[in-house]
């Protein structure tokens, strides 16, 4: 008796102390950037430019700070970089964050997104170690089109490779992440849809936001959700598909044979703040309450100066009552976030 009453307990205050923003939203998803480093230089986010300083913490480090947010709520754990499956000790990290447990008593679902450079060799690892989910970053379905947006040779060869070893080892499903740019590779969204239904994997579209280290984002640069529908329809009848959660960044589509999959997220002509569930970590263990932030709010500060876990709760509550309304991309005065895209991982 006295367990099941315990139990209920602590389910009532797991429900109290979970994250809710001042906006009423319940903040359930975690992202942390595990380096800066990346072995790509995509002409839409860095500027190639080599030597610069980088900033990792010690996995036990990024350990501590998840295992603090997941008592706070956190159901579900995105590893992002720069390039994750550069950073050494990533598989320890996934397999010592698959053994945290949620409010709810589970395992927190672990996803990861990658360039997919080194992932034919990792993916079995990957899956061992207790990763349930995968994104590939994928700009083309062309080879040369490809290395000249990543600026490495042989990117695309390798990268079809991991695609389909991360299928293999059942990550599935695979999701394959396109951004598209005006007048770089808005032809590809035809041979993505062919790609999504042949390799059995579901292709998401990415309206172009203004987080490069570079500023080439304009407005006309951006490639609409509805020009992107035009597109596949041109190519065959697209179907809409039923959201799987309220908090689903992607519109999804298949065809009218029910083959492939195809999602669109457009951050800039259909924001989805209303419903954000997310928070980020980055690198260097600061706090992202939104990808356009203008401040970060330093956890690893707070841990270095010998805080507490309590202390780490604190810090967190009073940085989640800090979360933006929403972005403003593309209205007048607009200021660019703080940090790129590389050091805060998507
Ligand atoms: N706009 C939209 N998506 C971007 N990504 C990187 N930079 C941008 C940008 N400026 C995507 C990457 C990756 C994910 C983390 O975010 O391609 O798939």
């Amino acid at each position: 008796m006295a367990t099941v009453l315990d139990s209920i307990q602590r389910a009532a205050a797991g429900k109290a102390e979970r994250l809710i923003d001042p906006h009423g939203r319940a903040i359930a998803d975690l992202r942390i950037s595990v380096t800066d480093r990346c072995n790509y230089k995509c002409v839409y986010c860095r500027t190639g430019n080599e030597g610069a300083a980088y900033a990792e913490l010690p996995i036990e480090d990024y350990l501590r700070m998840a295992r603090v947010f997941v008592g706070l709520g956190i159901e579900k754990i995105r590893l992002t970089g720069g390039e994750p499956l550069l950073r050494r000790g990533l598989t320890d990290l996934l397999r010592q964050l698959s053994r945290l447990r949620t409010l709810d008593g589970s395992a927190p679902d672990l996803a990861l997104t990658t360039n997919g450079h080194l992932l034919e060799e990792m993916a079995e690892s990957l899956r061992d170690a207790g990763l349930s989910r995968i994104t590939v970053s994928m700009d083309a379905v062309d080879a040369e089109r490809f290395a000249r947006i990543t600026r490495v040779p042989g990117s695309y060869e390798r990268v079809l490779k991991g695609v389909r070893a991360a299928k293999r080892a059942g990550l599935a499903p695979v999701k394959v992440n396109c951004v598209l740019l005006r007048g770089f590779n808005e032809d590809q969204i035809v041979p993505f849809a062919r790609f999504s239904r042949e390799e059995g994997v579901i292709v998401r579209f990415i309206e172009f936001m203004p987080l490069g280290e570079d500023r080439l984002w304009t407005p006309e640069s951006v490639v609409p959700l509805r020009e992107i529908e035009e597109a596949l329809r041109s190519f065959r009848p697209i179907v809409r598909m039923a959201p799987n959660a309220a908090s689903e960044t992607a519109v999804r589509y298949t065809f009218d044979d029910g083959v492939g999959e195809i999602g669109i997220i457009a951050p800039v002509t259909q924001a989805f703040c209303g419903h954000c569930s997310r928070v980020r970590l980055t690198s260097d263990g600061k706090i992202r309450t939104c990808l356009f932030s203008q401040s970060d709010h330093d956890l690893y500060g707070v841990m270095q100066r010998g805080g507490s876990d309590e202390e780490m709760v604190r810090f967190i509550r009073r940085t989640i009552e800090q979360k933006e309304a929403r972005h403003h991309i593309g209205e007048p005065g607009f200021l660019k976030p703080s940090r790129s895209m590389v050091h805060i991982g998507g």
